[in-house]
């Protein structure tokens, strides 16, 4: 039974270290993981880490009227380098050293579905 334990630990440590284009439910995963806990499992910007004493809220990720705001290159470099990069609060952690580009994509894909805009272009 240990054994059985250990080799599937090992083959899901495994998956994640496979260099594949993100797929969408592998998006989806990455970003229960990472940024659910802030931003709330459907994106309202009401996660379990999010209590009254947070300086500022999380973005809505399902406001179109917010995120329409925010280019697609916005995202990603938001999302790369963290809020400050953007003059924006420390409290959005910077993720280019834990997350592979091709994970980073695929957020600023699965935050497009969540707001169900374009955001702005240029
Ligand atoms: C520790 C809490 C926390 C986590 C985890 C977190 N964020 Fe954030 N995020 C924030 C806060 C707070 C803001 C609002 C910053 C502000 O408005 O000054 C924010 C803002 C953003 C914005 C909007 C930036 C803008 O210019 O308006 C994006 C996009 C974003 N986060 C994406 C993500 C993604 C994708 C993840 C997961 C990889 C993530 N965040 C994880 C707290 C977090």
């Amino acid at each position: 039974m240990k054994k059985l334990i250990k080799i599937s630990v090992l083959a899901v440590l495994a998956s994640t270290f496979v260099m594949a284009p993100a797929t969408a439910s592998e998006t989806e995963k990455v970003f229960k993981f990472y940024c659910a806990q802030c931003h709330g499992l459907t994106g309202k910007g009401d996660g379990p880490n999010v209590t009254k004493d947070f300086p500022v809220s999380p973005r809505n990720f399902t406001s179109a009227a917010e995120m329409d705001k925010l280019t697609d290159a916005d995202l990603k470099n938001v999302i790369l380098d963290g809020g400050p990069s953007v003059s924006k609060s420390p409290m959005m952690p910077p993720w280019g050293k834990t997350l592979t580009p091709e994970q980073v994509d695929g957020l600023v894909k699965h935050l497009r579905v969540l707001c169900k805009c374009k955001g702005k272009q240029g």
